[in-house]
């Protein structure tokens, strides 16, 4: 973190500003994806959605009997019919990814996608070939996010708004070095079982996140502030969900003691997905509802020399898959 008392500050001080209170109807109109949105943050957001006025919102989710549950909870709170739609999506699965990404080009328009569905576990597990953090929170996340841009993009000239692509990432990856670094190949580093820190796992998983970010917006797509997708990260604080689950006791007793509750998390996302924060934060990470600064590491230029190898390093990962996936996304 930034500095643990500056942690400390903002887990117990800061309290994340309700969407609503800014503009009771900030969602009027507009067609948003959550994935992951049937439990946790994820859900806090999609209702939050709804209740701002979302046409539709999509709660795009791995299994569907907890997406059809998590639709009918948010129907009754919320006294809202015709919203909320489940979509399947499972991160471990680079065929269900595509088969989402096809899906959206059926909807007319698009405002905003949160990328919020990640794992934190404590176990070294291999999915479509890598460890499983970096295939959901890395590989998978930004397959689909790529896969959606030229989406976003045209929807863009169709509304004439701008429509937002927003990643959930984490104050955590402050607490990584990416000792991968050393190695000729990160992500060939992180896929060895053999002497993986699982501890340090979740952290890397968040920093390439950034990293990907800010080479993206800041590289690849030219000008971030015109082009026509604000691509931004959030973290959302330390949130009192299920993440961290398996992950044994202490990390469970930290966000019992610290941790904000879901439905603050949940605004927090909806802040930088397209409320309160605003255009201004293409390509940043946004902390506390405002634009922050990431880890000293991110920020320093062997930062910006390790996000350049993290992109090189994903493209062909991507393009192996989705053969066209980046010129997908050029202006
Ligand atoms: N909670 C925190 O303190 C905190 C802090 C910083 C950042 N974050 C970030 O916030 C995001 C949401 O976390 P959360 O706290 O709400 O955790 P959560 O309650 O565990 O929810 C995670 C969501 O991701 C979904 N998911 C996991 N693997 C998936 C896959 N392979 N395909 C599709 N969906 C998958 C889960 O689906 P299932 O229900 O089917 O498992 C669930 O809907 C994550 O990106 C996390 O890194 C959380």
């Amino acid at each position: 973190m930034s500095s643990f008392p500056a942690f400390l500050k903002s887990q117990l001080f800061y309290t994340p500003r309700d969407p609503l209170s800014t503009d009771p109807a900030f969602a009027a109109g507009k067609t948003i994806i959550v994935t992951g949105a049937n439990t946790g943050l994820g859900l806090e957001a999609t209702k939050c959605f709804v209740r701002g006025g979302a046409q539709t919102v999509i709660i795009a989710c791995r299994n569907l009997s907890k997406g059809e549950a998590a639709k009918h909870s948010i129907e009754e709170s919320e006294n809202s019919k015709g919203v909320l739609q489940v979509w399947e999506l499972d991160l471990s699965s680079y065929a269900s990814v595509k088969a989402f990404a096809k899906r959206c080009e059926t909807i007319p328009r698009l405002d905003s996608v949160v990328l919020n569905a990640g794992i934190a576990t404590g176990r070294f597990q291999r999915v479509e070939g890598h460890e499983a953090h970096i295939a959901v929170n890395v590989i998978s996340t930004f397959m689909l996010g790529l896969l959606l841009l030229p989406i976003l993009r045209r929807s863009a000239a169709t509304t004439g708004s701008r429509p937002f692509l927003t990643i959930v990432t984490s104050e955590m990856h402050f607490w990584t070095t990416l000792p991968q670094k050393k190695s000729p190949n990160i992500f060939a580093a992180l896929d060895q079982e053999k002497g993986a820190d699982m501890m340090d796992r979740y952290n890397v998983s968040k920093l390439l996140q950034i990293l990907v970010v800010r080479h993206l917006t800041r590289v690849v797509i030219g000008d971030r502030f015109r082009y026509p997708v604000v691509v931004n990260c959030v973290t959302p604080g330390l949130c009192r969900s299920e993440l961290v689950k398996d992950m044994g006791l202490t990390p469970v007793v930290f966000k019992k003691l610290l941790g904000r509750t879901v439905e603050m998390g949940g605004r927090a996302l909806v802040n930088a997905a397209g409320g309160l924060v605003g255009k201004e934060s293409a390509g940043e990470y946004i902390a506390d509802d405002r634009i922050s600064e990431p880890s000293p590491l991110v920020r320093s230029e062997e930062g910006a020399e390790l996000a350049k190898r993290v992109w090189e390093e994903l493209v062909p990962i991507l393009e192996r898959e989705c053969p066209g996936i980046v010129a997908g996304i050029a202006v």
